[in-house]
């Protein structure tokens, strides 16, 4: 048998036209955008790797479920079918319908965070961070010490660092509400928790009896790494594995936009029937009725139908190889790209890309901007721009773990040739990159400031 590609598994049945622009026209709308991305118009973008939430392609199947949605205010069958779908798959009772992730964090914090609690994670994203920090709680995150080294192979750069853990825990008994686990780690690269590694974390929960939860916006992604790489694993169906990793836990925020495959959507899910009541309570106050949760009938459908598409292993296996092939490819021209390949982006090392700017002139930032200028694809900072810090005595900015540039890939979205013109874009980029300046923040909003923050081009060098 030839060693065949794995190709995409499906067919094309409608298409949206993408409107190409010049490199002229792109450096008018970056200055028009005040150098901020997310002001970009999309339509202005060739290939739009922003991010791969919400923006993936529903099937046949989830668009004949939305024409199933009933938009009853209370008791819709379409949330019968949601909350069956999310008992069956991840084995938690008590399912509560949210608009999206971060409706579900605010609830959740809502609950458990506040001032002076502590929350640890393996590494909080942008919004589970605001939402915890604007409770008035403390979010603190360990990732394992792997993760530091973009460059190793070791298989599970997700995992929580345990001893760091259980130092916080002794540390601050009594005002640790809840662990929390974020599969896969999107801020750390899309890398994967092993089994093995929530097993440590519920151990350390079980001592000091707190509540685990999971972030599991990308929960079917690292199943299948586990099923690749974790021992014995190899031959489990993922349904297994995902039932294995939810086991452990207690409850799970749920952003249904990335790994439901859906356009909306989320959920907090758990097993306390008095907790998740007290989760109903707030519910209705900002999202909507139990049975609804600020979502339409049509997108429970879609939600229901996407988590049984995402679990098959044959989308698994494309989603996994179109990633890595870009990885791979980027990685032999010697371009800085974090190993191994994530779950659902392509992750640049800004740091060693533009080694000559300091963090302090954002490289991740800069590069970002450059990869528009070049081929018009829009791609996401993870670095010190989104997740940098402040100095608690001196207020001092403080960097973010890694400079990195997220290329975030939809689901079912682009095919194998839109992944060549990324390659071939970014080596352009590459290629000059000695005379990439740096960027200066100009105004920054004071949440989550890389959605609203203006910037000018600065520090060394003239952008070719
Ligand atoms: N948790 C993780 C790990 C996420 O990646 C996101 C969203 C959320 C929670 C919040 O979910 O968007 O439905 O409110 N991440 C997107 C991204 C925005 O681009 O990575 P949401």
């Amino acid at each position: 048998m030839p060693n065949l590609p794995i190709i995409e598994p499906f067919r094309i049945k409608s298409v949206e036209p993408i409107r190409m622009t010049t490199r002229e026209e792109r450096a008018d709308l970056l200055t028009a955008a005040s150098n901020n991305l997310f002001f970009l118009k999309s339509a202005d973008v060739i290939i739009d790797l922003l991010t791969d939430s919400g923006t993936g392609a529903m099937s046949s199947e989830q668009w004949a479920a939305v024409m199933r949605g009933d938009e009853s205010y209370a008791g819709s069958p379409s949330f019968g079918r949601f909350e069956a779908a999310v008992q069956e798959i991840f084995g938690f009772q008590e399912v509560i319908p949210t608009h999206q992730g971060r409706a579900a964090e605010h609830i959740l914090f809502g609950v458990f965070g506040g001032s002076p609690h502590v929350i640890p994670n393996n590494s909080h994203f942008d919004t589970t961070r605001a939402n915890a920090e604007q409770s008035g709680a403390i979010a603190l995150d360990h990732p394992c010490k792997e993760s530091e080294d973009t460059c190793s192979a070791y298989p599970f750069k997700g995992n929580m660092d345990l001893k760091a853990l259980a130092a916080t825990l002794e540390a601050n008994k009594g005002n640790v509400p809840l662990v929390m686990v974020t599969i896969t780690n999107n801020a750390g690269g899309g890398q994967p928790v092993s089994l093995e590694n929530m097993r440590g974390i519920r151990e350390l929960c079980d001592k000091h009896e707190i509540p685990f939860f999971i972030d599991a916006c990308r929960f079917a992604e690292n199943a299948w790494f586990i099923k690749q790489r974790e021992h014995g694993q190899s031959e489990r169906p993922i349904r297994a594995i995902v039932r294995d990793m939810f086991d452990l836990a207690d409850g799970c925020t749920m952003s249904a936009k990335k790994d439901a495959i859906a356009n909306i959507g989320g959920f907090l899910a758990c097993r306390d029937k008095e907790l998740a009541d007290e989760f109903r309570r707030r519910l209705v106050v900002t999202e909507g009725f139990p049975t609804y949760g600020g979502l339409a009938g049509r997108d429970l459908e879609a939600v229901a139908q996407g988590l049984n598409e995402v679990v098959e292993e044959d989308y698994l296996n494309y989603r996994a190889a179109s990633i890595r092939y870009v990885v791979e490819a980027l990685h032999e021209r010697g371009i800085p790209v974090l190993r191994p390949a994530g779950g659902h982006a392509i992750f640049l090392d800004a740091g060693r890309f533009l080694d000559h700017l300091p963090w302090q002139q954002y490289p991740g930032h800069a590069l970002a901007l450059e990869i528009y200028l070049e081929g018009g694809i829009r791609a996401c900072e993870i670095g010190t721009v989104m997740l940098g810090g402040k100095d608690a005595l001196t207020g001092e900015e403080t960097p973010a773990h890694h400079e990195l540039v997220r290329l975030a890939i939809p689901r079912r979205t682009y095919t194998q040739s839109h992944m060549d013109y990324v390659i071939e874009i970014v080596d352009a980029v590459y290629k000059r990159r000695a005379s990439i300046a740096g960027v200066t923040i100009e105004t920054s909003p004071p949440v989550l400031r890389h959605f609203g923050a203006t910037f000018s081009r600065s520090g060394v060098g003239v952008t070719a």
